[in-house]
């Protein structure tokens, strides 16, 4: 059985689009014909927000956090939740226990993949696209471990130099201790406005991550619109020229992510 290719959008600076460059990216694979499952893995749940089912955050048990305490015992009918553009593993109040309930499982780093090849066999994705919290710890080393494909969106700003280096400095050790290999596919610089500033942080960037494809989104009120509406930019009736940008980014994604064949939890 082929799994999807699975990709998470992580950082653990706070407030650098994660959530922005993960719907739309969403939202432009989908364009494109892909066939999506979308996770909110934070516990705040923007995303689950963002794409207008604010109402599954506040819903009863099932709940991802049972999914990720059992992979099996919740079915994908309870788990996920309708959109127009892409199914959605909603984010839930209860996620805030995470940690401490995690923590008690054997493979707790592990849980999520798990539950991602048990939902490909029932749904068979093309793609799978994780949206992280604004920290490192045992959720977001979950969405590491399950995806190994990394998009990290950066503001084009100095700050965001260590950020990336604590980010790799993680992922390394997080390979030592689990079967895992861990890679960058996509860097995207967010919120970028051509300062000179801005503009040293790209080429830093490109001389830091020779092999990893670049791309730029700018800032945009559009973003935030298509966000309160509940979508991506690619279903709202405004033109956003940033959809351009997104299409090139799920374009090379394509081009660049392995799917690995994984096995199904019995
Ligand atoms: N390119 C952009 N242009 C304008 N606003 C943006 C852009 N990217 C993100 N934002 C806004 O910045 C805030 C933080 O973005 P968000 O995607 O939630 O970041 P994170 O998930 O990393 O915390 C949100 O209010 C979002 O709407
Ligand atoms: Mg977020």
């Amino acid at each position: 059985m082929a799994g999807s290719a699975r990709l998470c959008v992580t950082n653990q600076k706070g407030g650098v689009g994660k959530t922005t460059v993960a719907i739309n990216l969403a939202g432009a694979l989908n364009e494109r014909g892909q066939n999506v499952l979308f996770v909110d893995l934070d516990p705040q749940g923007n995303a689950t927000e963002g794409l207008g089912l604010l109402e599954a955050y506040d819903a009863e048990p099932p709940t991802l956090l049972d999914a990720l305490v059992d992979p099996t015992s919740v079915t994908a009918e309870e788990l996920v939740y309708d959109h127009p553009e892409m199914d959605v593993i909603a984010s839930n109040v209860d996620m805030n226990a995470a940690h401490s309930v995690l923590v008690e499982q054997d493979d707790a780093e592990m849980q999520l993949d798990a539950l991602l090849s048990s939902l490909e066999a029932a749904r068979g994705y093309d793609f799978v696209v994780v949206d992280c919290p604004p920290q490192l710890g045992l959720i977001t080393d979950n969405a590491l471990c399950a995806t190994e494909q990394l998009v990290i969106p950066a503001l084009a700003e100095s700050t965001s130099k260590r950020s990336l280096e604590l980010l790799f400095d993680y992922t390394g050790s997080l390979e030592m201790d689990h079967d895992v290999q861990i890679e960058p596919i996509a860097l995207v610089a967010n919120r970028v406005e051509h300062t000179n500033q801005a503009d040293q942080m790209l080429e830093w960037f490109d001389e830091a991550l020779p092999d990893v494809p670049l791309f730029e989104i700018r800032k945009r009120v559009a973003l935030q619109r298509a966000f309160e509406a509940g979508s991506s930019v690619f279903a709202v009736e405004e033109e956003v020229d940033m959809q351009a940008e997104f299409t090139t980014m799920a374009e090379t994604i394509e081009t660049r992510v392995t799917t690995r064949d994984r096995e199904v939890p019995a």
